[in-house]
């Protein structure tokens, strides 16, 4: 496979004289292979305790809603929130994910509540403030920096004023092994991008639309997340 860094630095297809090289197409046959032999670094079922912590805190707020899950996977956190009584879409690009979604939350009570639907987070199909709650559990640290814009473009606005987004990423403390070094905060490797955060970047990237409420840092030995609470701002608080 052709290295994407050697790819990513240059800006236009006239300045190398051929198409850029994505790396999406190549990520998108890793995550296939990742749910076609089961072999992945996140676990199939059972929420995340930031995750549970959240939904038990907004349950007093609210105790129904829509709620959308980016990523989900073969969605452990959407049957969460289903389960709980809220109205929930899982949204996944990879179809075999989806199949065992479905076949995870089985006919029970949360069933009646989810829906898992393929699409990719840069056309989400849906109005403008249709959800309480966006939830992106993995699934922003696999887009290049360069297309933030592009996912917030998409993000943003299916999520209502004054509605929650709950992210968790990469910290820049997390590694695959424990003697990895890297020079940037993302990388490539074994077909997919990997993007690492810094506590300071949400504010930046995502304070004009919302309103950072927590960061919380997660460190087990090599594992290194950011949990990130935001709300976004009513229209005219903008800053
Ligand atoms: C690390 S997994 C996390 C899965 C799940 N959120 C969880 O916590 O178990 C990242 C997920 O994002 C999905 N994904 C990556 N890029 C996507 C895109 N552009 N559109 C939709 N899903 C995407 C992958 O298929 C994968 O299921």
């Amino acid at each position: 496979m052709i290295a994407f860094s050697k790819y990513d630095r240059l800006k236009t297809p006239q300045q190398i004289g051929r198409p850029i090289v994505s790396i999406y197409p190549s990520q998108k046959k890793y995550f296939e292979e990742a749910y076609r032999t089961g072999e992945h670094g996140w676990p199939v079922e059972g929420a995340s305790l930031p995750v549970s912590r959240f939904v038990t805190r907004f349950k007093k707020e609210r105790s129904a809603g829509r709620v959308l899950d980016i990523g989900c996977g073969e969605g452990r956190h959407s049957a969460l929130f289903a389960r709980e009584g809220y109205r929930t879409v899982g949204l996944d690009y990879q179809p075999l994910a989806l199949e065992r979604a479905r076949r995870i939350s089985g006919n029970g009570s949360a069933r009646a509540n989810l829906r898992f639907m393929l699409g990719d987070v840069f056309h989400l199909p849906f109005r403008p403030g249709t959800f309480d709650v966006v939830l992106d559990y993995g699934c922003l640290h696999h887009i290049r920096r360069r297309d933030t814009h592009a996912y917030l473009e998409n993000v943003g606005p299916v999520l209502k004023p004054g509605g929650y987004f709950l992210l968790s990423c990469f910290s820049t403390h997390f590694k695959h092994h424990p003697d990895e070094k890297r020079k940037r905060d993302w990388m490539v490797h074994n077909g997919h991008y990997d993007r690492f955060f810094r506590k300071g970047d949400f504010k930046s990237i995502f304070g004009r639309d919302f309103e950072v409420l927590n960061v919380e840092e997660e460190r087990q030995s090599t594992y290194a997340f950011f949990h990130v609470l935001m709300r976004k701002k009513e229209k005219g608080t903008r800053s």
